[in-house]
């Protein structure tokens, strides 16, 4: 039995509203699960190793929902255009270099490293469209002990000459090699990953519900992110009563079975949201990209109020930046303006509802995840904000608020992911 406790200034959700924090106290891991938070180390724990952590700031791990791993290399590039344009100018020809294995092994170790050092220890990811590149990528993330969800892209038209399958059958043919050759990865599993409806022919679509039913995968895909793609949306599935239920006629969103993650999720209107709520589809919440691309900003507000599992997503690189830290300040940003300029009703985001997405929000894709409750998985990060100093005393609130907004992701100095230390 592996078993050991944290000391230090622990923070985490009970619930959206406020932030339990508990100064000075021991975050007990056994096999893997948390065991609960004490003020002093119960007699049973009395000789378990302790890491001391005094005087630093103790988080559960965050989970970054969605984010492209192959745009990790052209992050904050190329900002200037709206979605469509910026999918065939910028990301479709950067995704096509991925056909160079020497090109994704290099790029995919940048990748991996950083999310190594981040704050974030699960991810739910996009590879592209080539399995070469895609092993490549889970490989390098299984090394890094974090826990993570990668997809072999799926995208048979509406690409470019360079960036798109020859057909579905070799889509599907391709996406089963791919499952085949990472069945042993442990840490880093894969996910079916449809880019989004005009990248997928109907005969995919259906190949990929058989898939799903087969093997019982998660899916991730993007769903209501900008006016032009909606459009789009409903000139090639003119019989949907909408994006989500173009998605729902092929059976790949959500419900008992098919865990599925939507990236976005801005224009959903109350008959797509209601669907997502009944089929318990996760929601990735990425405020970052919908600012660059001009999408707009989702009414982060209304989903949370709503009950809908919501959780936040870098979606580097419609975001330029990897950091959920980051994310949290940009969701709570966004949701000031979208209040300010077009919904009086809709009142901001605070803090502890942002850190409360960040952690048990999207931590909820991969189980009991995001909480340091007793039998949650053990994911935690350790806060180092010696490098910001302050010249009044600060609270372990006011200290987590300075590292979010300040997007400080050099203050991580240890990270635990299901009970293993990575550093
Ligand atoms: N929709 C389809 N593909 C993409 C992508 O790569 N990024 C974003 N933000 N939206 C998409
Ligand atoms: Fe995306």
């Amino acid at each position: 039995m592996r078993i050991f406790a944290i000391k230090g200034d622990i923070i985490f959700s009970e619930t959206p509203q406020t932030l339990t924090i508990r100064p000075n106290a021991y975050a007990v891991c056994e096999d893997g699960l948390c065991a609960g938070v004490f003020d002093a180390l119960p007699n049973r724990y009395a000789a378990i190793p302790v890491h001391d952590c005094t005087g630093r700031l103790v988080i559960p791990g965050l989970t970054d929902l969605h984010a492209h791993a192959p745009q990790y290399a052209f992050r904050a590039l190329g900002m200037d255009m709206e979605l469509l344009d910026w999918l065939d100018r910028q990301a479709f020809p950067q995704e096509a270099r991925y056909a160079d294995q020497d090109y994704a092994r290099a790029a995919y170790t940048l990748f991996a490293d950083d999310l190594r050092r981040s704050a974030t220890t699960r991810a739910v990811l996009f590879g592209t469209l080539h399995v070469p590149a895609t092993l490549t990528l889970m490989a390098l993330l299984e090394q890094t002990g974090l826990v993570t969800r990668v997809g072999k892209v799926n995208m048979d038209r509406n690409g470019t000459d360079d960036l798109c399958e020859p057909s579905a059958a070799q889509s599907l043919r391709d996406t089963r090699r791919w499952l085949d050759a990472c069945s042993d990865f442990t840490r880093c599993r894969p996910i079916l990953t449809p880019r989004f409806l005009p990248s997928c022919t109907d005969e995919l679509m259906r190949g990929l519900c058989a898939l799903q039913r087969e093997t019982g995968l998660p899916v991730q895909s993007h769903l209501s992110e900008n006016q032009g793609e909606i459009a789009w949306v409903k000139e090639l599935c003119p019989d949907a009563q909408g994006y989500g239920d173009a998605y729902d006629r092929f059976g790949l969103f959500g419900g008992d079975g098919c865990p599925t993650v939507m990236a976005h999720c801005v224009w959903s209107d109350e008959a797509e949201r209601a669907l997502m709520r009944e089929r318990g589809v996760f929601i990735a919440h990425c405020p970052q990209s919908n600012t660059n691309l001009s999408s707009g900003a989702a009414p982060a507000r209304v989903l949370l109020n709503e009950g809908q599992r919501i959780g936040l997503g870098s979606d580097v690189a419609g975001g330029a930046h990897l950091s959920i830290l980051r994310a949290m300040a940009d969701a709570i940003q966004v949701s000031k303006l979208h209040w300010r300029l077009n919904d009086p009703d809709a009142k901001p985001l605070t803090l502890p509802e942002a850190f409360w997405m960040a952690t048990r929000g999207g931590g909820a894709f991969f189980g009991r995840v995001g909480a340091f409750e007793p039998g949650y998985e053990f994911d935690a990060v350790v806060l180092d904000d010696a490098a910001l100093p302050c010249p009044f005393p600060l609270t372990p609130a006011e200290r987590l608020a300075r590292i979010v907004y300040l997007a400080e992701d050099r203050a991580v100095v240890h990270k635990y992911a299901a009970g293993t230390q990575l550093f």
